[in-house]
């Protein structure tokens, strides 16, 4: 593995991170010696994944319990987070939940839910960890993990499309507020990616060969892909990146979305 991803040598929060996208993004950062973070509502999940990558690549991992949408709980965690990893000067926001809305465009609970959790959250998790970024720097960076959907509509979502549009803005304004302070902040815009959110729609044989066909690549995406694209934008080898909306998606995207 090349040391260069692995500088800046700072810890690394991971919303979302017991399962799929986000635990794949702590393991690849553990890989390369970052210590990591694993803050998830799925508390026996953290715990798992924490214990599981502290195994595999013997870098510091510390599990916490905790709901995004709940600002008490996040700043909560932010003290004895900053004691075990010995600095924090990276976030990754991966925690997302999906629902959709078939009856009306707005169903108000959802709509709350889904928002708190991936454009709210986003920027609760960054204004409470922003201090412990600027102690870390140089080389201190943010990542939101957005979506496809965050670039093009999707009429059975309204809420998760309208959060994800949310996520690459607000990483586009802090991009804007913090890159003069040394920290850079991007959005990645990952496709179908094969995790439990994604069973629902690949349940069973044919909408997972549907699916399949509209990828230019000709498959569905692994968590480890685009974990391989967040481990390099939170490095200095990605230094001049900054307010980018990066998609990885095997090409949907460019060749007409779904
Ligand atoms: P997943 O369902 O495997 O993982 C999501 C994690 O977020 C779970 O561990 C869950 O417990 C946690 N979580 C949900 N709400 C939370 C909250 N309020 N507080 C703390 N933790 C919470 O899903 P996946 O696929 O790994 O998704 C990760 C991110 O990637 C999400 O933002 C999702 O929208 C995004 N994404 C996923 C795609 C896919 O095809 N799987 C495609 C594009 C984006």
């Amino acid at each position: 593995m090349s040391d260069a991803l692995g500088q800046p040598g700072s810890g690394v929060v991971v919303t979302g991170a017991a399962s799929g996208i986000g635990v794949a993004t702590a393991d690849a950062l553990a890989a390369v010696g970052r210590p990591v973070a694993i803050w998830d509502r799925d508390g026996d999940g953290a715990a798992r994944a924490a214990a599981e990558i502290h195994s595999r690549h013997g870098v510091a991992t510390h599990p916490v319990a905790l709901d995004v949408t709940v600002d008490e709980a996040v700043v909560d965690a932010v003290a004895p987070t900053v004691a075990e990893l010995g600095s924090v000067g990276g976030i990754v926001h991966g925690a997302g939940i999906v629902a959709p809305a078939l009856e009306g465009v707005i169903d108000v609970t959802t709509w709350d839910a889904v928002l708190g959790t991936h454009l709210r959250g986003y920027a609760f998790v960054v204004q409470a960890l922003v201090d412990e970024l600027r102690r870390a720097r140089p080389g201190s960076a943010i990542v939101g993990i957005a979506s496809i959907e965050g670039l093009i509509g999707h009429g059975a979502i309204p809420s998760y499309t309208a959060a994800k549009h949310g996520m690459i803005g607000l990483s586009r304004s802090l991009a804007h507020r913090l890159g003069p302070e040394g920290v850079r902040v991007n959005a990645v815009c990952p496709g179908y990616i094969e995790t439990p959110m994604l069973a629902p729609a690949i349940g069973d044989a044919a909408a997972r060969a549907r699916l399949e066909t509209s990828v230019p690549l000709g498959r569905l995406g692994e968590p480890a892909d685009v974990a391989a694209v967040v481990r390099f934008l939170l490095s200095n080898e990605a230094r001049y990146i900054h307010g980018a909306a990066v998609v990885v998606d095997g090409g949907v995207t460019a060749t007409g979305g779904q």
